[in-house]
């Protein structure tokens, strides 16, 4: 079968790109950057991911050069494209115009990645570094306002670079590109999920020998995928689920997801009502990424609990879970990744576990469409398949929790600066004192969000939103306020922790947003519709804020923001206005990068 290489040079990318070359039907494989050329000899093309490093950096990382020697088409992507112009003889430069976000590219000739492209495409880059000398044989193809090399070719060899992520869907025609690649590499189109199932299950039964799968399960979709998975390969008795119910699910969530497995047929689920542990362990705890690893933690301290109490030896039981392949690279679970956030199926004791091959995922090198899909392929039920993805740590992410108000110094002046580039939209910007993460150039960022008042319509909102973290390294986020009147005050609403009140209150936001999508009919146009409570109040109104996340996503690496009806959203907000308790509600308009989705 024809195969294309993927270089992983350590940004969130190269199962990204797997992905996509498989969906055009061919096989895609991941490679360490320094991979051997000899070992890639019999691949049809070698792809070189993105990488959050700068070429020059010492420890970034590279390839073998014989590479570009074996007469194999080659495409590079952002960091790859800067590496192969470096090889080749090309100069880089650091630190110029950074780049988040939509570009447009125009093109000057339609060759290679870019044919059949016509005169301009929008693509999405994300970076700092540009090419700015090119290696002997290559020439330009696109060019940004920003970024001369946008995109370069050297037709004869078959080497391609881009400075833009094609592999993304915010580059509307990157697949379209990245299928012009496959065909310059001549590649047949021989590979499909369905046939994959079987080599999977072999897979699992080899890894599992003749122990038995200890499964813990969320109801969410991948842990039900790969609990059905296992069940379908080991057989029923095999295989026991474990929903442990954390104190920080949905309102009624534990028992709808009961009552939804019961009716799916899963036999053996056990449910540990172990919301005591985590509210214990989380006591006056603030850091976002303590709070992820104490709750993958405390998940495990409940498992080994309950194997105890079932008298189950831990020896003939290995530990299942549903990571999917966005899970361990937030996670940096590649060589060159960089940390985004602790999955909390990664926390460093379950790395121990895996180590020691205590572990089964048999999801983990997969993106959602494709669990969907293996989860439709096994039979599944629709409604279980097709649920919002809700994170493992649940609302433990969703509930800030800081001692004080967190600023930087310079944040008048920030904020003066920020209202100074609003004024010709007559919109009005205010920093919040909290912080939340996000994810720019590949890295990690925790910074402070900015609420913006004032009417724009969605499209104007987007440009703004993606200007100001591109201007204002202090900001990662932009939030617009639901409310028709001016803001007049913004109070961080005092110390706060992880506490059942606390926890009550969200359930009931989340619960009311919905209940209220589903009514409208816009649930299923939304992927995932995080609602997060921050310590924050507005116009001196008691309570905390309430902060809508609704995005549109394929597979949780790249979002946007989900643009809701004004007059639905003006609605929505009263309802929760209603709730006791809330002081505002916001509505994020980041787009991920350079917001992350969940908000911690
Ligand atoms: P971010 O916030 O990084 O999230 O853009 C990407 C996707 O991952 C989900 N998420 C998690 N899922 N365990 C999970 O199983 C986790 O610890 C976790 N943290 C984030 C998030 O909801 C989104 O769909």
């Amino acid at each position: 079968m024809d195969k294309i290489a993927v270089l992983d040079f350590g940004g969130q990318y190269a199962h990204l790109i797997a992905n996509r070359i498989r969906r055009l039907g061919v096989y895609s494989e991941i490679f360490d950057a320094d991979t051997p050329a000899l070992k890639l000899r019999f691949h049809k093309g070698i792809i070189f991911s993105g990488g959050p490093n700068s070429v020059y950096e010492k420890g970034a990382p590279t390839c073998d050069p014989g590479i570009f020697k074996l007469n194999i088409p080659v495409l590079g992507i952002c960091y790859g494209h800067q590496l192969m112009a470096h090889l080749l003889g090309g100069k880089v430069k650091s630190g110029g115009v950074k780049e988040y976000g939509r570009a447009k590219i125009d093109i000057s000739r339609n060759v290679g990645v870019l044919k059949f492209m016509g005169d301009e495409q929008e693509v999405w880059m994300s970076h700092g570094d540009e090419v700015t000398q090119l290696p002997v044989g290559m020439e330009v193809i696109a060019s940004t306002e920003g970024c001369k090399t946008a995109a370069i070719a050297d037709e004869y060899r078959k080497f391609f670079g881009v400075q833009f992520h094609l592999e993304v869907t915010h580059t509307p025609n990157g697949q379209k590109m990245l299928e012009n690649f496959v065909e310059v590499c001549n590649a047949e189109k021989e590979w499909n999920l369905k046939e994959y199932i079987e080599q999977l299950k072999m897979n699992i039964q080899k890894e599992v020998k003749n122990r038995n799968v200890f499964m813990l399960v969320s109801g969410g979709v991948d842990s039900s995928v790969a609990f059905a998975l296992l069940e379908k390969t080991l057989g029923a008795n095999n295989v026991y689920g474990l929903f442990v119910d954390t104190g920080l699910m949905r309102e009624n969530e534990a028992k709808e997801v009961h009552d939804s497995m019961e009716k799916a047929g899963f036999k053996n689920l056990h449910i540990e009502d172990a919301g005591a542990d985590f509210f214990k362990a989380l006591k006056g705890i603030t850091s976002p990424e303590k709070k992820r690893t104490i709750i993958g933690d405390t998940f495990l301290e409940v498992q080994k609990r309950v194997l105890k109490k079932m008298k189950l030896n831990s020896k003939d039981w290995m530990l299942g879970q549903g990571t999917i392949y966005p899970d361990t690279i937030e996670t940096g679970g590649t060589k060159h990744s960089a940390k985004i956030k602790t999955h909390h199926n990664r926390v460093p004791q379950i790395e121990e576990m895996i180590k020691k091959g205590l572990v089964i995922e048999p999801l983990k090198e997969f993106y959602k469409d494709e669990v969907r899909s293996i989860g439709e392929k096994i039979g599944m039920d629709k409604s279980m398949i097709m649920r919002h993805p809700f994170p493992g740590p649940g609302l433990g992410v969703r509930i800030l929790c800081a001692k004080k108000a967190e600023l930087p110094t310079t944040w008048k002046a920030t904020e003066k600066k920020m209202n100074e580039v609003l004024k010709k939209d007559k919109l009005k910007a205010y920093m919040l004192p909290v912080q939340s993460v996000g994810v720019q150039g590949d890295s990690r960022s925790y910074k402070n969000p900015v609420v913006l008042t004032g009417e724009a319509d969605w499209e104007r909102l987007a440009s703004i939103s993606t200007r100001l973290t591109n201007q204002f390294s202090a900001v990662n986020r932009v939030v617009l306020s639901c409310a028709p009147e001016e803001i007049s005050k913004v109070e961080f609403s005092g110390a706060c922790y992880m506490v059942p009140e606390r926890v009550k209150l969200l359930q009931r936001a989340d619960a009311v947003v919905k209940d209220f999508c589903v009514k409208k009919g816009i649930h299923n146009a939304i992927w995932q519709f995080p609602v997060i409570l921050i310590p924050v109040k507005l116009n001196g109104r008691a309570g905390e804020t309430i902060v809508l996340r609704p995005v549109c996503s394929e597979e949780a690496m790249t979002a946007n923001f989900y643009e809701m009806d004004f007059a639905l959203l003006r609605k929505l907000s009263d309802q929760l206005m209603a709730i006791k308790g809330v002081s505002a509600v916001l509505y994020d308009i980041t787009h991920k990068p350079p917001g992350t989705i969940e908000w911690e």
